[in-house]
């Protein structure tokens, strides 16, 4: 039998490096995908690991690694513009898939455009399975388990102390610019302008009442209803997060600065007699989404990997709850349900 083989796209960058060390760590075969050869080689030589050049816009390059792997976990943003050609060569080669996106737009077309053949080829694609959107959407569905005609889901994020990489920093730059915004209310898909209010979301001691941005453009209003029987699904994150000082001038930052974040991930699940809620409280943002998407593609080589194909969302793939408490045993955060 042949080893498998886990593809790391964007593997140079700050997600990419502590996902492959992750896998490295794990003993996993993995090959390192990108378009800078002479990073990717660098760092391929550090690891015992191989490289493989290939640019967005080389299809026949990007069809070899997905043709080459079971696993392709897509780490390279925007998503924008990297999402698309390398999701696509997944899908049609019939590899797993599995992204870092926060951006919504890039998650729909996901959904709409390679249901189909990833069908057909039996990859299972999961956007979105990093700290922002899949946290989020597992949690959900764990705090929800059983629940009937719910009124509004609540994925509230605190976040201190972010510093934002290049690829974070274009990526915000562009969900902030957005006019066409999805959007999930009164039981439907929405796009369109949506003005940003402030609300008010109490998250349990020590934090307590925290002015939020609402809503926030993430992937969750386009996950969560596809598993939770919702009216209102919104996503919101603490005002104070983009008045931080260091949160856009830290491109520069070295890795361990860059871990020095503290985040609470809270959902309410609310219904008209009185609802459930649920939380994650860590440490380091990146190490969270990073393990959230090995976590994700361990379980597509294993038993997980055969049950479903086609483009999922992570709770629809993964038991929620087991897959959160295992995150929780490696130190990605402490679970409350
Ligand atoms: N949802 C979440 O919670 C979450 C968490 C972490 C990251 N992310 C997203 O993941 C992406 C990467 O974040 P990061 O922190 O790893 O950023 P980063 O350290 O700046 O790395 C970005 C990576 O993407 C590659 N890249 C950018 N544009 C590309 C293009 N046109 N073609 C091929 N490769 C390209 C870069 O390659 P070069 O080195 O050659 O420029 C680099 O490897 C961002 O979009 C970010 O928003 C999301």
């Amino acid at each position: 039998m042949t080893t498998p083989l886990i593809a790391i796209y964007g593997a140079t960058g700050h997600t990419g490096r502590l996902v492959a060390a992750e896998l490295h760590a794990r003993g996993q075969h993995i090959v390192l995908a990108g378009r800078d050869a002479t990073a990717l080689q660098a760092m391929a030589d550090e690891l015992g690991a191989r490289a493989h050049p290939a640019a967005v816009d080389d299809p026949a390059s990007l069809r070899e690694l997905a043709e080459s792997a079971t696993v392709l976990i897509n780490c390279a943003g925007p998503f924008s513009v990297t999402g698309e050609p390398v999701a696509s060569a997944a899908a049609e080669a019939g590899c797993h898939y599995i992204d870092h996106a926060v951006e919504p737009h890039h998650v729909k077309r996901v959904f709409d455009t390679l249901q189909a053949p990833a069908q057909r080829t039996g990859a299972t694609m999961i956007p979105a399975l990093s700290f922002y959107g899949g946290l989020g959407d597992l949690l959900a569905a764990a705090v929800a388990d059983g629940m009937t005609d719910v009124e509004r889901v609540t994925i509230a994020y605190a976040v201190t102390g972010w510093r934002m990489t290049t690829g974070a920093l274009n990526t915000a730059r562009q969900l902030f610019a957005e006019t066409q915004r999805i959007g999930f209310s009164d039981g439907a898909l929405r796009v369109g302008y949506v003005e940003p209010r402030n609300a008010v979301f109490a998250f349990p001691p020590p934090l307590g009442p925290r002015t939020m941005i609402a809503p926030v453009p993430f992937p969750e209003a386009i996950t969560i209803p596809r598993h939770v029987p919702a009216r209102h699904v919104e996503a919101m994150l603490t005002a104070r997060t983009f008045e931080e000082e260091q949160v856009f001038t830290s491109e520069d930052a070295g890795a361990e600065a860059r871990a020095a974040t503290d985040f609470t991930v809270a959902v309410q699940a609310i219904t008209d007699h009185g609802g459930r809620a649920g939380q994650i409280t860590g440490h380091d943002l990146w190490r969270a989404g990073a393990l959230a998407s090995v976590e994700g593609a361990m379980r597509l080589l294993g038993d997980d990997g055969a049950a479903k194909s086609g483009v999922l969302s992570a709770a629809e793939v993964f038991p929620a709850e087991p897959f959160l408490r295992e995150l929780e045993r490696l130190g990605a955060f402490t679970v409350t349900l």
